[in-house]
């Protein structure tokens, strides 16, 4: 009885499962429960839940509102490095999670705890954001990950609960799991696994369908200051009220629905729909600031930093020194990124019809076709003749077998299968 009993800092959603971690953590391990729920803009009933972890049994429930730092310190540095997952996701989901992570460190700092708990599952990629961020914030800290480990089904979780008296409430009924915060909502699972079935409109909460939404569009003038979004239709707002701005407006318009059959870490792959209206809108915004501002080779090079970044982000590589140092490269390459973008919310699509920059290198005096052009005509012919000498020279003496009458073999990756030089049996 004298033995102090271990402590664990549980990440508690008011979900079924970390719900039912609560009871089940201190049966399997015997160890009190310390819930910290975690405010990362999904509109919920913060203070309800922290009562009900109290209720199920944690001993201390804690709540924090991580809003700001997650815009700050995530999701704009994100939209800065153009970090879309295989070109679509803007990784709500994914660039929550080493957030979440730090956070849960730090409480169990505080509180002294010898471990932590999360309620992924065994086969996502959320449980290895979680685990390899813990590991680099603090490697003496033990992981438990009751769902991972307890392996019942769905309604094996129910009987549990209803046995042990935790509130189920009607809507994990629903056949989808979804995960939403600031920067977007994510939701699998049920008919959406058949990769061939049109989302039901059902599961979208955000977004209207481009059938009920407004004839007229909209317009709206994002102002940038280096690659940070800061007014819109020149009022200047927090990173918070832009978000959930712009969530509202291109919600409204039906902006910024997607449907990803992505490549999981883990090795799978799987569907997932997305609804991301601030993030379409701020990503395509970003972009055509970058393509009024940077030169042609920046653009091709900052494509290649995107996919890392996405990538890394995706993989749960958030705390690592590969990160710090495409950090640098960004935000050297955002100092410049000042501007206004126009775009026209209608009918599903979020289009740019105006772009203006004081750093701008597009020259109307060079593009146009009337009488103020400046473009040196003849100087054309000169260039012409250098750049296209090295296929020239190639024409006459490769291309007759390059594209003629030799048939190209590819040589196959497979060796044939070797004949035993010797083999003998007993
Ligand atoms: N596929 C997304 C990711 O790995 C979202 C995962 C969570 N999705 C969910 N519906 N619970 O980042």
């Amino acid at each position: 009885m004298s033995e102090k009993r271990e402590k664990v800092v549980l990440a508690y959603s008011g979900g079924l499962d970390t719900s039912v971690a609560i009871k089940w953590i201190p049966e399997k391990y015997n160890m009190d429960v310390i819930t910290v729920t975690i405010d990362l803009g999904a509109v919920k009933d913060l203070e309800g839940i922290r009562q009900k972890a109290l209720e199920i049994g944690a001993k201390k429930a804690i709540v924090v509102d991580a809003k700001e730092t997650f815009v700050k310190y995530f999701i704009y540095p994100a939209l800065r490095a153009g970090a879309l997952y295989e070109g679509v996701y803007p990784l709500a989901t994914a660039l929550g999670r080493p957030l979440i992570a730090k956070l849960l460190a730090d409480v169990a700092h505080e509180e002294k705890a010898d471990a932590v708990a999360h309620g992924c599952t065994g086969k996502g990629n959320d449980q290895v954001r979680l685990d390899v961020s813990l590991n680099v914030l603090n490697p003496n800290l033990q992981i438990i990950a009751p769902v991972r480990e307890w392996r019942m089904t769905r309604d094996e979780e129910i009987k549990y609960a209803e046995e042990h008296n935790i509130p189920v409430e009607a809507k994990i009924k629903s056949p989808y799991s979804t995960d939403e915060n600031l920067w977007g909502r994510s939701i699998e699972c049920g008919v959406l696994e058949d990769p061939w079935a049109e989302p039901p409109e059902e599961v979208y909460k955000w977004t209207k369908n481009a059938k009920e939404t407004p004839d007229e569009p909209e317009y709206l003038e994002i102002h940038f200051d280096r690659g940070i979004p800061v007014a819109i239709n020149n009022e200047e707002m927090d990173g918070i009220t832009i978000i959930n701005t712009l969530n509202a407006r291109g919600g409204k318009h039906g902006v910024g629905r997607i449907d990803h059959l992505e490549n999981r870490l883990v090795g799978i792959k799987s569907r997932e729909i997305y609804e991301a209206p601030a993030a379409n809108i701020l990503h395509t915004a970003h972009r055509a600031l970058e393509g009024m501002i940077m030169t042609k080779d920046a653009l091709r090079f900052k494509e290649t930093v995107s996919t890392q970044y996405a990538d890394l982000i995706y993989n749960g590589l958030w705390f690592s020194a590969f990160h710090q140092d495409l950090v640098a490269y960004v935000t050297s390459s955002q100092r410049i990124m000042n501007g206004t973008i126009r775009v026209r919310l209608s009918k599903g699509t979020c289009t740019v019809v105006g772009r203006k920059s004081p750093l701008s290198l597009y020259s109307e005096k060079l593009a146009t076709y009337q009488k103020e052009d400046t473009f040196d005509h003849s100087a054309s012919v000169g260039f012409i003749k250098i750049y296209g000498l090295q296929v020239k020279i190639q024409a006459q003496k490769q291309m007759d077998v390059l594209v003629g009458r030799e048939t190209l073999q590819l040589d196959s990756i497979m060796p044939p299968k070797l004949k035993p030089v010797k083999a003998s049996e007993k």
